[in-house]
């Protein structure tokens, strides 16, 4: 009787990063020489995906090939491992024309699901929010655990074009690509997910991302490195010795300066300025999310008032919680690549026809103007919110004019913090 062929993931159950892909002819002899001695009980090998082959050999190849950059650069089986790269190995498994049938395997019913976020296509309006509430949810969680949804970053990053990203380094240095301090990856990055999936599409280069260990190391784990080029992934531990894998770490400003080509995160929020003095010194292209109100924050304002930085296209009001459940907070993508203008033309009128509810003049005789509404013809200096500079009117030929915030007075009353633009006197 011809002998049955089989492909098998398996996975040890305390190695989180890591699965092995690989073939066999007797699955149950397979399991037990990698359980055999020197193996613990708590971290024994399991199927997480066994199914029944033609030609093993040549769709073992297959997996590789198609998942080079997934393999580990000095081992033969190892591929990296997440709930949706594991994903992507079974479906690849399952479509090519080598696959029979799936044996189910025992431990399948044991994987832990991994809960993902569905995108929630509702407006805000839909959803009865408005930016106020945004704002107010943000501001009570003072939190730096907001992580970015996948849907977030293909929908920006579609923006711009492939070739930006042809072979380029990568470099997300807030990114963990696992949360390597708890088993159920609540803290892996989207970003790391997203140019892993995309790396041959997008032509990358080298991916590279930081697990940071948070300032306190309590387990002495180490910051490290994952590398992913086309020829597979490197993980890269405590080296140098007390790298902590914080953005402003030696190492990781070195490879910011030396090694990467294009920088792409969402950074803490609480530590956005020194992220950004860092990123804008070093001269690296990026596409970064931060605080939509960083637009009228003293911080940032010069940044924009420059030309060293302007906005995405998109703005970020959803994200992921440590428990993946859904938070708001007001955030907008900023970078310097070439982008095109996408300021509603409509909106920048004469004086005289922007609707009286949204313009003003305040105390001190300065028009301040709502709603993205621009004058046309008005030489002076005028207060807008955040929305017109994020939306783009910085490069219709209006300018910043100071650094500071503006806070307009009226009949004595302070309101929200502007920034006072103009139009360029050459223009
Ligand atoms: C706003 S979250 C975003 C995480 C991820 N970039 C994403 O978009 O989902 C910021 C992340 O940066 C990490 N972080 C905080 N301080 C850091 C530092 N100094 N260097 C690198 N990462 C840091 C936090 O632990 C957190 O995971």
């Amino acid at each position: 009787m011809e002998e049955k062929e089989y492909i098998y993931i398996v996975k040890q159950q305390n190695e989180i990063r890591r699965c092995k892909i690989g073939i066999t002819n007797n699955l149950e002899r397979g399991l037990s020489q990698y359980n055999g001695t020197g193996i613990s009980k708590d971290n024994q090998f399991v199927y997480l995906f066994t199914a029944e082959v033609k030609d093993s050999h040549k769709l073992e190849n297959a997996v590789k090939d198609n998942f080079r950059r997934l393999r580990e650069v000095k081992t033969a089986e190892i591929y990296f491992y997440n709930s949706d790269l594991f994903q992507e190995y079974v479906d690849f498994i399952k479509s090519h024309s080598g696959f029979v049938i799936e044996i189910p395997c025992e431990v399948k019913d044991n994987i832990k699901e991994v809960l993902v976020y569905k995108s929630d296509k509702k407006s805000l309006m839909e959803r009865s929010v408005s930016r106020k509430d945004i704002m107010q949810t943000a501001q009570k969680t003072q939190n730096d655990e907001f992580y970015t949804r996948y849907e977030d970053i293909e929908k920006e990053t579609a923006c711009y074009g492939k070739s930006i990203w042809k072979k380029k380094v990568v470099f997300c240095n807030c990114d963990d690509p696992i949360d390597s301090d708890s088993e159920d990856e609540r803290k892996s990055s989207a970003f790391t997910l997203f140019f892993i999936k995309n790396f041959n599409k997008l032509k990358l280069k080298k991916l590279i991302c930081l697990h940071y260990t948070g300032g306190i190391d309590l387990f002495g784990a180490g910051g490290r490195t994952y590398i992913f080029t086309k020829d597979g992934f490197e993980e890269k531990k405590d080296c140098p010795k007390n790298f902590s894998g914080s953005f402003d770490d030696p190492l990781s400003i070195k490879i910011l300066s030396e090694e990467a080509d294009i920088v792409c995160t969402n950074p803490p929020f609480s530590k956005a300025a020194d992220y950004w003095r860092l990123l804008i010194e070093s001269g690296k292209k990026f596409l970064i999310i931060s605080n939509f109100s960083n637009a009228v924050t003293p911080a940032f304002i010069p940044y924009l008032r420059q030309g060293l930085v302007w906005t995405g296209y998109n703005r970020v009001d959803w994200f992921l919680d440590p428990k993946r459940q859904p938070v708001m907070a007001p955030g907008f993508w900023y970078t310097n690549l070439p982008r095109k203008n996408r300021y509603n033309a409509k909106k920048i009128v004469n004086l005289k026809d922007i609707p009286e509810n949204c313009k003003y003049f305040d105390d001190n005789e300065t028009l301040c103007v709502d709603r993205c509404w621009i004058p046309a013809n008005y030489g002076k200096p005028f207060a807008v919110s955040a929305y017109p500079i994020l939306k783009g009117i910085l490069e219709l030929g209006y300018e910043i004019i100071s650094d500071k915030q503006y806070f307009p007075y009226k009949n004595g009353k302070r309101k929200f913090g502007r920034c006072l633009i103009r139009k360029k006197k050459s223009v």
